[in-house]
């Protein structure tokens, strides 16, 4: 049997693109027993890639070693057992890596109930989901009545914060980077009002939609629209941190905005990484399946065909031309 990977061979600079990876092709040998031999169907491409391809050793997970296949989310079917752990035809999600077969261990990767479509555990029932759903509700303690306001709003995480928050009863405001999507906030998604950051005034327009303030604001981006949401917070608001995505490739400074307000208002901040969290996808996807069936939830992928076109697909991410949850389809199930 024949299996390809993506290695990393050297780190970016800037942006990645496929010259930092060999597209490597090899024999799989029989399976070792206690493993089990999954097949991908889709690799997933998040924003914290480009971090974990950096060679600092200053965050939440190390860097991948150069030579390694690429770290990456994914899911898979599982064709061959020799493990009790997992049965031939179980779906199953986790730390997959940008390659077509990988034997497992238990606990390597979670099997996951064929509840849903595979396709929902890339999105909603995947890291997203959890993402929006941990950040709001856990970390941010989201109460009815409260104003919400989101960066990234347009994006697989920022969608469903959004979203999550109408579900409980919240007033929402989301920031994006087109009219087309901040149109799509509010005409389909049914947040109250968005923003565009390239053409809008942020503070501005974030003052006519809280005159009180925003008492919880979701941070997926950093730079101007977090300096206009912090400007334009409550007394005693939460800002809750989930990304940084306009500083992971060096094109923006990581500058800290008029960080006195933090002191006038009483702020809590918060930072959180979902791959502390990994205990708890479960519970949370009880409660995402549950506004799911209730029809409160939209989500899109964005799906391109083919494991070899993942660090070319990739940047999309950063020029914001991806239209929903960005992957790569690798097999069929
Ligand atoms: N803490 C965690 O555990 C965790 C887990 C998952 C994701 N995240 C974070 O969540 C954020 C969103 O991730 P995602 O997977 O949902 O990606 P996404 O939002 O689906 O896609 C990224 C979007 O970010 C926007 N963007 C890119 N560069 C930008 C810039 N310089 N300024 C403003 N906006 C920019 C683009 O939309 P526009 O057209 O609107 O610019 C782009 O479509 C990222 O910061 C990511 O690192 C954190």
């Amino acid at each position: 049997m024949n299996n390809t990977r993506l290695l990393l061979k050297s780190r970016p600079d800037g942006r990645l693109g496929p010259e930092h990876f060999d597209l490597r092709d090899e024999q799989l040998g029989s399976l070792t027993d206690g493993k089990a031999r999954v097949r991908v169907l889709y690799v997933s491409l998040d924003p914290a890639m480009r971090g974990w391809v950096s060679a600092s050793t200053d965050s939440y997970l190390p860097p991948v070693p150069l030579g390694d296949t690429m770290r990456s989310l994914g899911v898979g079917v599982v064709e061959e057992s020799k493990s009790d752990a997992y049965q031939v035809g179980d779906w199953v999600t986790g730390m997959t890596g940008w390659t077509k077969f990988l034997d497992v261990a238990p606990g390597d990767l979670s099997v996951v109930p064929q509840l849903a479509s595979i396709e929902d555990y890339v999105g909603i029932l995947g890291l997203p989901g959890a993402t929006a759903w941990h950040g709001l509700v856990v970390e941010g303690q989201a109460k009815a009545g409260e104003t919400l306001c989101v960066t990234g709003a347009a994006g697989s995480v920022g969608s469903l914060v959004g979203q999550i928050g109408k579900a409980l009863g919240l007033r929402v405001i989301g920031i994006a980077g087109t009219q087309e999507k901040c149109d799509w906030l509010v005409d389909e998604l049914g947040f109250d009002a968005a923003l565009n950051y390239r053409t809008d005034d942020l503070s501005k327009g974030l003052k006519e939609f809280a005159p009180n303030g925003i008492n919880l604001h979701f941070e997926n981006v950093g730079g101007e629209p977090f300096n206009a949401a912090l400007k334009n917070m409550a007394p005693f608001g939460r800002m809750i941190f989930c990304g940084f995505i306009s500083v992971y490739n060096g094109e923006a400074k990581d500058t800290p905005p008029e960080m006195t307000a933090i002191v006038r208002k009483r702020l809590t901040l918060k930072g959180y990484v979902m791959t502390d969290h990994f205990d708890t996808f479960p519970a949370i996807f009880q409660e995402l399946g549950k506004l799911m069936m209730a029809g409160k939830l939209r989500y899109r992928l964005d799906v391109t065909e083919g494991l070899e076109n993942a660090p070319s697909v990739f940047n999309k991410l950063f020029d914001g031309t991806n239209k929903g949850k960005l992957a790569i389809k690798v097999s069929d199930l």
